[in-house]
């Protein structure tokens, strides 16, 4: 991948080193209060105001684009708000090798890379193995919320979601259009002024479920984590 690269120094930002030191994610935030994941924050709208709202519980925002997470880092700042730390790290890994076993009690997906073509499906980041990394790395009842503005992205999600006994619906239906007071994103709000529907799926995972530690097979994007650490 050629990005522009930008050393970013922001005290918010946090290296992989500096993760690997301190042991555990909960070990860098000054409290014991519970953990929530955005996965590919972009730009860091949906976070500083997911994270507004919910003072008493911390947030790790991520994605794999430096100057997203440069620009993250700086609206971070900018909002003062102390409960959000930023990392630029592949997904299934930070999870795979870092968080680990209930360790979260959300995680949030906004409108992940498409990969509209057929043949590009697979690059997809919601899928079975996923799943299975989310159940694993997810507390009783912690959250699953995915959202896309592609039809067949969200339909999907949406079925592999609502056939999966290990969840449970927040919604009456497999998605909804009605995002209710869910934060809007800059890809969100792009699509919404297109008047283009975004399909939003809100899951829990189910109290007392036994989940095996997952394996972290082989999947788009997992190279980029090896090349990058
Ligand atoms: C289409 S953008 C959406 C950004 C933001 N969530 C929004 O709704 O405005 C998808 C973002 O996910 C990041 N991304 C894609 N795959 C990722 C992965 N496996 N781990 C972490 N971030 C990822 C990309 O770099 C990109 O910034």
């Amino acid at each position: 991948m050629s990005q522009r690269m930008t050393l970013i120094t922001s005290p918010v930002f946090i290296p992989e080193a500096r993760l690997k030191d301190a042991g555990s994610l909960a070990a860098l935030f000054d409290n014991n209060n519970p953990l929530s994941l955005e996965i590919g924050c972009g730009i860091g709208d949906f976070i500083v105001q997911i994270a507004e709202r919910h003072p008493d519980q911390n947030f790790i925002a991520i994605d794999i684009f430096n100057q997203g997470c440069r620009q993250t880092c700086s609206r971070i700042e900018r909002s003062g708000l102390t409960n959000i730390l930023m990392m630029r790290i592949e997904a299934r890994y930070l999870m795979y090798h870092y968080l680990g076993k209930d360790s979260l009690q959300a995680i949030y997906i906004n409108c992940p890379d498409p990969w509209p073509k057929e043949r590009q499906r697979k690059r997809r980041l919601l899928n079975k193995d996923f799943l299975d990394l989310a159940l694993y790395c997810l507390q009783d009842h912690g959250e699953l919320n995915f959202c896309t503005d592609f039809t067949d992205y969200g339909e999907s999600a949406a079925e592999l979601l609502s056939q999966d006994e290990r969840f449970e619906n927040r919604a009456a239906t497999p998605y909804t259009h009605d995002l209710g007071n869910y934060p809007i994103s800059k890809y969100m709000q792009r699509f919404l002024d297109l008047d283009q529907p975004i399909f939003l799926c809100r899951y829990y995972k189910k109290t007392r479920l036994q989940v095996a530690a997952p394996n972290l097979s082989k999947g788009f994007r997992l190279r980029w984590a090896k090349e990058n650490h």
